[in-house]
């Protein structure tokens, strides 16, 4: 089957199973799964329901779409998300993006737990995202042009939405939270990096390092979808403190953030709903 029938599918299953049509979504990444679990009027939907969606193998990240309400503002909500390390191709780990746009997606929040390469960051801050390397050797879109889905070339010069940083910013300050602000730089993984990774990736311009994020930011500006990016900085990268790195730490850290994480989203949702409201 075509990659676009699949998507109409997953579509099609979507907007029979809910009446909901929310116009922002959120992706949650490794142990930032709990802001799914406060949202209001929720809808749980187990991935494993949804036609041709890929399942998540990685503790810390459940399977389900949560259509639910914050703020008066209707949102859908990955709880979890799958990569590339896991095994999957790029069309597979795109594939919810794609979906997403297709039901009606305008703005895209994506977060994901990173490790700090930037010296002057702090384990368990936040970073929002202002651009990206892709270091994971390919690019989702490889392939035959999708023309219904977007354009054969395409810009990516603001591959994070300059207004929606500008509001992730203001509502930190506005929550007293100190947030930073980076490029993150994707690599495949699961392999934590080395120390001499961690060096080239500060010397290519890179802040902080994850394994996700990225091939899905690409997909989303393909079809026109909007773009915010939030790592959590849940370890300072290999060498860069002595510590070694562990999924543990990396899930611990996301624990011990997520109040502060909750709260962002939350100031951030309204904001970004009343963007659309002056489209
Ligand atoms: N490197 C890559 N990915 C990560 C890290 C890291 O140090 N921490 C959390 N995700």
């Amino acid at each position: 089957m075509m990659d676009f029938d699949k998507v109409r599918d997953a579509v099609e299953f979507l907007n029979a199973r809910t009446s909901a049509r929310p116009k922002i979504a959120l992706v949650l990444g490794s142990g930032l799964g709990a802001f799914a679990d406060q949202v209001g009027k929720r809808e749980v939907i187990p991935y494993s329901e949804i036609p041709n969606f890929p399942k998540s193998t990685v503790e810390g990240h459940s399977g389900n779409l949560v259509i639910g309400n914050e703020g008066g503002t209707s949102i859908a909500v990955m709880q979890g998300r799958v990569h590339f390390y896991e095994g999957y191709s790029m069309k597979e780990v795109t594939f919810p993006t794609k979906v997403l746009a297709r039901f009606g997606i305008k703005h895209l929040i994506l977060t994901n737990a990173a490790g700090g390469i930037n010296s002057r960051f702090k384990a368990g801050r936040l970073m929002i995202i202002e651009d990206h390397l892709n270091l994971q050797s390919t690019n989702p879109l490889i392939g035959p042009n999708e023309s219904r889905f977007g354009p054969r070339f395409f810009d990516m010069s603001e591959a994070y939405n300059k207004k929606m940083r500008e509001i992730a910013l203001s509502s930190a300050r506005r929550l007293r939270l100190t947030v930073h602000r980076g490029v993150y730089a994707a690599l495949t993984g699961p392999s934590y990096e080395t120390p001499a990774e961690i060096r080239m990736l500060k010397r290519l311009g890179a802040d902080a390092v994850g394994m996700s994020t990225v091939p899905e930011v690409i997909v989303a500006n393909h079809m026109g979808v909007k773009c915010l990016g939030i790592s959590c900085i849940t370890n300072m990268a290999a060498g860069v403190s002595k510590e070694k790195i562990n999924h543990e730490e990396v899930m611990l850290t996301g624990e011990r953030v997520k109040g502060d994480f909750i709260r962002l989203l939350r100031a951030i949702i309204p904001a970004v709903a009343s963007l659309q409201g002056r489209q």
